[in-house]
């Protein structure tokens, strides 16, 4: 069993957002050597892979997601040497590394962009997205930005307009360029020969964008953005070719991965990317973006099974840096129960789980008071519709030490008040918290292949109150009874003896009771 063992596939992923793990030299800002300091911690959570939110030098205006430097690490993360301890570290635990690769664009503070908009015969001028204003002077199409307004930024010494996706310090690069192209595969290898096991691709299916630059079609929609049918300005089909050439770096590198974040994508097109000679996996938001309804997140599930061909292995979600955290949209107030069910639920349904950080403990967002407050600018821009996404960045809180134990100086953000209580040294002690009942439901995962990569079989149940699956694997057959609700149920077993994989070890036969927010993890008895 030991030696089928494959990280990406039968293991867990957790997500860190660096600026808000641990900070080690007092700054306010999450760096690597507070990583470091947190391996053992990661290693008693029992996960197998870290996948880093951006650690590349930035000027963060995206906090990292806007890139000046794919080949080197940020000062205020720490150095080269800091990151290939952490490889090394991480290693030693068996913990895969996972960087997360912007590749959509770069910051406009990166030396190729400030090249690109010297002239307009600058070697590196057609690395970017660069087009002639109409004969009005409009921009060049319709194409909007989805952090607000145009995606078309006028450059009055160039009388040009170029392109950004997301805000205007991220122009998107020419990806039909043959040096871009060559330059950015080269990054690939880079990361896989200093240690790396995966990396996460963000937007990649914008990579591309319709070559005529047709106009969006519109449809109806609030905001400017979501009144255009996004046919041109991404998912392009030059993308699969490209994958195909990622996939065969990668393939050289043996267990190697890549998840791909797929944009304005539904399951089914998130679907295609994947494959054996494309991404090993991609994000479906789908499944994180249900309401609390056991017969939605199964709907979902099938769906993304479904669209996945055979040999594709799919993966979930619930929470990351740019939404609410879990266990906000679930829970309410501090009661955990509910946040439970949907760690349970995350760990034990078929597909690699995606953790991110603080979900273990039911880290709740933080509330953003002020506009002054805000950091992220789109926040400042949807100002007070949307407030951006602070509230699920903040610190981690590790004990109720001031700013919970994350540094010893004002953090970045906030830390949410509620650390006193809710924080790992806390939870660690309590046998009944979110936390020692993730680690209890990760350390039963690790024993029984049937909930890594077992087959998936829904089980007829009353859809309002419980979601119920089994996973089979080989002779192994265990039952998930999950209760959304706050009702007592009662679950008729298929026939045979099943034992209760909690501590208590009972056994059960013909019908089991489900207390309100129960889970029951149940395995034949051979
Ligand atoms: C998706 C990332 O997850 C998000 O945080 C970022 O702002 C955009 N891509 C642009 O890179
Ligand atoms: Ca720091």
């Amino acid at each position: 069993m030991e030696n089928d063992f494959l990280w990406w596939r039968d293991g867990i992923i957790y997500q860190i957002y660096p600026r808000s793990f641990a900070d080690s030299n007092n700054d306010g800002i999450g760096d690597l050597q507070g990583i470091i300091g947190k391996l053992d911690y990661l290693q008693s959570l029992g996960i197998d892979a870290i996948w880093l939110s951006p650690i590349f030098p930035s000027p963060d205006v995206d906090f990292g997601y806007d890139v000046a430097n794919y080949k080197d690490i940020d000062p205020k993360f720490g150095t080269m040497a800091d990151f290939k301890q952490l490889v090394v570290g991480a290693k030693q635990r068996k913990i895969h590394i996972i960087l997360d690769l912007v590749l959509n664009h770069t910051a406009d503070q990166h030396p190729w962009f400030l090249q690109s908009k010297k002239s307009k015969d600058n070697p590196y001028h057609d690395w970017y997205l660069w087009e002639d204003p109409k004969l009005n002077g409009d921009p060049p199409n319709n194409w909007q930005s989805i952090f607000g307004g145009p995606a078309w930024e006028y450059d009055p010494d160039l009388d040009q307009y170029y392109y950004h996706m997301f805000y205007k310090e991220q122009p998107d690069l020419n990806w039909r360029n043959p040096n871009v192209r060559k330059e950015m595969l080269s990054i690939f290898s880079f990361w896989l020969e200093n240690g790396v096991d995966g990396f996460r691709l963000d937007v990649f299916n914008a990579y591309f964008k319709d070559a005529q630059l047709r106009d969006n079609p519109s449809k109806f929609g609030i905001r400017a953005f979501e009144r255009q049918e996004h046919f041109y300005d991404n998912s392009q089909p030059e993308m699969i070719s490209l994958l195909n050439e990622i996939r065969h770096i990668l393939d050289q590198y043996p267990g190697s991965y890549t998840v791909g974040e797929t944009f304005l994508a539904n399951t089914e097109q998130t679907a295609q990317y994947i494959g054996e000679d494309k991404l090993h996996a991609a994000f479906n938001f789908d499944f994180a973006e249900n309401r609390w309804h056991p017969k939605r997140f199964l709907s979902s599930a099938k769906k993304w099974y479904r669209a996945l061909q055979e040999d594709d292995w799919p993966n979930n979600f619930l929470s990351n840096h740019d939404m609410t955290r879990a266990a906000t949209r679930y829970s309410f107030g501090e009661d955990d129960r509910r946040a439970k069910v949907a760690a349970a639920m995350l760990l034990t349904i078929k597909g690699t789980p995606f953790i991110y950080y603080g979900e273990e403990i039911g880290m709740r967002d933080i509330t953003i008071r002020k506009k002054s407050d805000i950091k992220d600018p789109i926040g400042k821009t949807f100002w007070p519709l949307y407030k951006g996404r602070d509230s699920c960045r903040s610190p981690m809180q590790w004990t109720d030490e001031e700013n919970a134990g994350f540094s010893k100086s004002d953090p970045w953000l906030p830390v949410n008040q509620n650390y006193s209580t809710r924080n790992v040294q806390n939870l660690a002690k309590d046998p009944n918290s979110i936390l020692s009942f993730t680690k209890k439901i990760i350390s039963i995962r690790k024993n029984e292949p049937a909930l890594q990569r077992g087959d998936f079989i829904p089980l007829a149940t009353d859809p309002k109150h419980l979601l119920a699956y089994s996973r089979k694997y080989q002779e192994d057959e265990i039952i998930l009874l999950l209760n959304f609700s706050s009702r007592e149920l009662a679950y008729d077993l298929p026939k045979g003896v099943w034992i209760s994989l909690f501590e208590d070890r009972k056994t059960f036969e013909k019908q089991v009771n489900i207390r309100p927010y129960q889970v029951y993890i149940l395995k034949r008895e051979d």
